[in-house]
């Protein structure tokens, strides 16, 4: 049992939550996820580790009312405990100096990406991350971003904040404007999906961050699995995240449809 120690509300449907677990905090890397359950009937669900404090001995996760299962745990306050929290898991995140990093992450993937923005610029690169949502309150964790940053662009579908229009349109801005060594993207598949096709036209190098459906997180199940490159990979051992230009995106965006 893991007890939350704090409990933040970016908007209607985006929870933060610190939460004890202490081991999970000293060992977790850029990457690396933790799979949730609430309730001895609950489902399993991953979540990736936004941030952790290894001196407190916590972990923050940022949560999106999506179904039911999310929002169990997001009903949960302060004192409540989660009944099972497993992980570290998945691999974690390569990283190394590359020279110049583009990370592009939408609505909720902006809180698996901070992790992976903040390593990318201690190990020296010049990072350019550009956040996009639907619309102004839909976009999170910016303080957060812009202080690993070297420059963060917004775009809104609405244009309520920053610039109007799709994620792609800030990635592809980027890459007119300058060389990009490594593309890393986070988000809804479909995002990922056009992401992947436009860094491809341009041959950026890209990594993709991949949220599929979840049972056991070890390998054990196949719910998991995905193509990548034509041979078939699970997303909980092998990933979570693969060379965005050789994943089926449609196929696991079929597969993400057959589930609901
Ligand atoms: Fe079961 Fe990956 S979640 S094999």
């Amino acid at each position: 049992m893991n007890k939350i120690i704090a409990k933040e509300n970016f908007s209607d449907k985006v929870v933060k939550f610190e939460i004890e677990a202490p081991l999970i905090a000293r060992s977790r890397k850029a990457g690396h996820f933790v799979m949730v359950r609430v309730g001895k009937k609950g489902e399993r669900v991953p979540y990736t580790i936004a941030s952790s404090d290894p001196v407190k001995g916590t972990i923050t996760l940022v949560i999106q009312r999506v179904g039911k299962s999310s929002e169990k745990v997001c009903q949960l306050e302060p004192g409540d405990y989660i009944t099972d929290l497993v992980g570290p898991l998945g691999k974690a995140t390569h990283i190394e100096n590359f020279g110049t990093v583009l990370c592009a992450g939408g609505g909720v993937g902006v809180a698996p990406m901070l992790p992976i923005i903040e390593a990318m610029k201690n190990a020296g690169n010049r990072v350019i991350t550009v956040l996009a949502a639907r619309n102004k309150d839909l976009i999170i964790l910016e303080d957060q971003v812009r202080k690993f940053s070297d420059e963060v662009i917004v775009m809104t579908d609405d244009g309520s904040y920053g610039q109007k229009g799709l994620i792609t349109a800030g990635v592809e801005q980027v890459i007119l404007r300058e060389p990009v060594d490594l593309c890393v993207t986070i988000g809804p598949a479909i995002m990922m999906k056009f992401v992947s096709e436009l860094t491809k036209k341009y041959s950026v190098p890209t990594v993709a961050s991949l949220n599929t459906i979840m049972v056991d997180g070890t390998g054990m199940c196949g719910a998991c699995r995905v193509t990548v490159g034509g041979v078939t990979k699970f997303v909980c051992v092998d990933g979570p995240e693969f060379d965005a230009h050789q994943v089926d995106f449609d196929e696991m965006l079929m597969r993400l449809k057959a589930y609901n």
